[in-house]
């Protein structure tokens, strides 16, 4: 299974391991820390015996600002702190900046810190973006840096013909995260650790008791890879998933939901009473209601979206979760499910127009 999964996204098949860990903040987690202690055992110590309190480099983390929340809680679990997390600028389209990374790697080397790796966007949860992926592999081969990607949501898009090139240089990350759980829709929970270096994963977590050296098969047992040591299957569903698809089947359901987040945001452009507010990015659409010609005041505005994907909840109809983005509210549409299709694009055109309408009316008599 974990060499399908590899296969399926381009990830090199040859001496790699998958780890089938419980998402993909786990996965996450688990590159991080295999990072870290590469990163440590490279400049001549070991994190394992020192730990974090024996007054070496700091050891810095970088990532895109639009990284997902649980970049920032690996670094607070392995004791990095936030301090020594790099939240590197964004451009226009919510990708990661190379010559702000560039200039932060470097700032940090002359203040004698070790930088130990690179986390990479292979789809940002808020927007879709795919952050320049060979560009950001250049930077890390460059300066000898772990790149990871987490592609917790978007890796699989390496499979839609209109992505595949963006997704090219997963080839050359150390480590990268994808989920079952989500847009191959396996049952919870299952996300995929893929690294290119298991043996640093090894070196980081293997720790063999008396008590279990019996009996340990010629396969190598995934406790030593990883932090947990008693471990489901959780190879089975992915195995049923990719074997009822196939490489064509799961290329066509991420193609599919792609293509309906473009025809959103063409429907939504086409909308007098619509506003995007980022260009749709694999299969994720932000958009919000903005009712022409009414007194509504920015905040106002907020409220009303805040409304409108509460009352899409409650209607059983579909599911329309709020965020920010450049700090206006905004309704945020992922299509991931296998179902979706054109039909789904336009009920929701149709419901968020409907209940915006008079939810605006009550808001303004109000
Ligand atoms: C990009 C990204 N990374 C990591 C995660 C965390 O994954 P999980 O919820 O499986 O721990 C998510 C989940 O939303 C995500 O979108």
């Amino acid at each position: 299974v974990g060499r399908w999964i590899m296969e399926l996204v381009g990830f090199p098949v040859e001496g790699s391991l998958c780890l089938l860990l419980s998402g993909g903040s786990a996965a996450n987690l688990n590159a991080l820390t295999a990072a870290c202690h590469h990163a440590a055992e490279r400049d001549g110590w070991n994190l394992r015996a020192e730990g974090l309190q024996s007054g070496r480099q700091r050891l810095v983390l970088y990532a895109s600002e639009e990284s997902h929340s649980s970049v920032q809680k690996c670094v607070e679990q392995l004791g990095i702190g936030t301090n020594n997390l790099r939240e590197i600028q964004a451009d226009a389209g919510f990708r990661m900046r190379p010559d702000a990374l560039r200039q932060a790697i470097e700032r940090d080397l002359k203040a004698g810190h070790l930088p130990f790796a690179i986390v990479a966007c292979g789809g940002a949860t808020n927007t879709g973006a795919i952050d320049p992926l060979d560009e950001i592999a250049d930077i890390a081969a460059e300066f000898g840096i772990w790149l990871h990607v987490d592609g917790a949501f978007g890796a699989w898009a390496a499979l839609d013909p209109s992505y595949a090139g963006e997704f090219k240089a997963l080839a050359r990350a150390d480590s990268v995260t994808l989920n079952p759980h989500k847009w191959l829709q396996v049952p919870l929970d299952c996300g995929a650790l893929l690294t290119q270096h298991p043996e640093l994963h090894r070196a980081a977590f293997s720790l063999t008791p008396d008590y279990l050296v019996s009996g340990h098969s010629e396969a190598p047992w995934p406790c030593e890879y990883m932090f947990q040591l008693t471990y489901g299957n959780r190879a089975l569903k992915v195995w049923a998933a990719i074997a009822r698809l196939g490489r064509k089947g799961v290329a066509e359901l991420v193609t599919r939901c792609n293509g309906l987040a473009k025809l959103l945001e063409a429907r939504v452009r086409a909308m007098p009473d619509f506003e995007m507010l980022a260009p749709a990015s694999l299969s994720v659409v932000n958009f919000r209601y903005r009712p022409a010609g009414r007194s509504l005041d920015g905040a106002a505005i907020d409220a009303l979206n805040v409304r409108i994907s509460n009352a899409v909840s409650e209607s059983g109809e579909s599911h329309l979760p709020t965020t920010r983005v450049h700090g206006k509210t905004s309704l945020r549409a992922c299509f991931l499910h296998y179902e979706n299709d054109e039909s789904d694009v336009e009920h929701l055109v149709r419901l968020v127009s409907r209940l915006g309408s008079s939810l605006a009316d009550q808001l303004e008599s109000a």
